[in-house]
């Protein structure tokens, strides 16, 4: 028992000072992540008791679906920023861009120039979780030719990837950067992915990480990553989104 304990570490050791979280749904009300303002300060302040003090939130942009604009976004992000605020919290470092579907609105969006950026012209994106745009290598090419640099989130979510690693290989040469979700280190998607996850970091293949964050239930989860050979494996990557603050 005690020898199993040595091997955790708490959460907010895990995460080194100035880590910023890049994939996050706590804007309420506009995506599936939290739905109401309540709801994204208790996400917030349970992050912040985990050592995550600054965010780049990404709510969805997806078609019909989810269909936000830098508008609703901006307006939602004043909202908690003024919030929490009113609530005295002032150790948060809360700002908002997007998780992109790729699909025509997406391409509407960027033909406008109407894009919200991590930093830097990083954008995050995701495709669809059963097959991957036709025009994948076009719209990477686009996206490029635009002056952004796209991150996908969690590539070790799409299925479709998971029988050979060279799809990987050929997204990075297109120029995309990879983010790996903190959940896909634990069996919450699947043993797939959480295998998938393993492979793409033994073949250095990530950029960044994310804990894409919708609800409570993923806080529970996320304390499972806490264990020394996960930071072993993956302090490079939360490094690297230090630089993003
Ligand atoms: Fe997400």
């Amino acid at each position: 028992m005690i020898f199993l304990k040595k091997k955790q570490i708490p959460l907010n050791h895990f995460f080194p000072e100035g880590f910023v979280d890049i994939h996050s749904h706590l804007l309420p009300g506009i995506d599936d992540g939290a739905k109401n303002i309540d709801q994204s300060l208790a996400l917030i302040l349970e992050m912040r008791s985990n050592g995550i003090k600054n965010f780049i939130t990404t709510p969805h942009v997806l078609g019909d679906v989810y269909p936000n604009s830098s508008t609703t976004i901006q307006t939602k992000l004043k909202e908690v920023k003024q919030a929490l605020i009113s609530k005295g919290i002032s150790d948060v470092s809360l700002k908002a861009a997007a998780e992109y579907m790729l699909d025509e609105q997406f391409t509407e969006l960027l033909e406008k120039d109407d894009i919200l950026t991590l930093k830097d012209n990083f954008i995050l994106v995701e495709m669809s979780y059963f097959n991957a745009p036709f025009n994948i290598y076009d719209l990477l090419f686009e996206i490029q030719l635009k002056g952004y640099k796209p991150i996908l989130a969690h590539p070790e979510r799409y299925n479709f990837y998971h029988h050979d690693i060279n799809h990987y290989y050929n997204l990075k040469k297109a120029g995309c950067l990879f983010q790996l979700n903190l959940l896909s280190l634990t069996e919450h998607y699947g043993k797939g992915v959480q295998k998938t996850s393993e492979k793409l970091l033994k073949e250095n293949l990530y950029d960044f990480v994310g804990t894409d964050t919708h609800h409570q239930h993923h806080l529970t989860i996320l304390k499972k990553i806490g264990t020394k050979k996960n930071l072993k494996n993956i302090e490079h990557l939360l490094l690297n989104n230090t630089k993003l603050l």
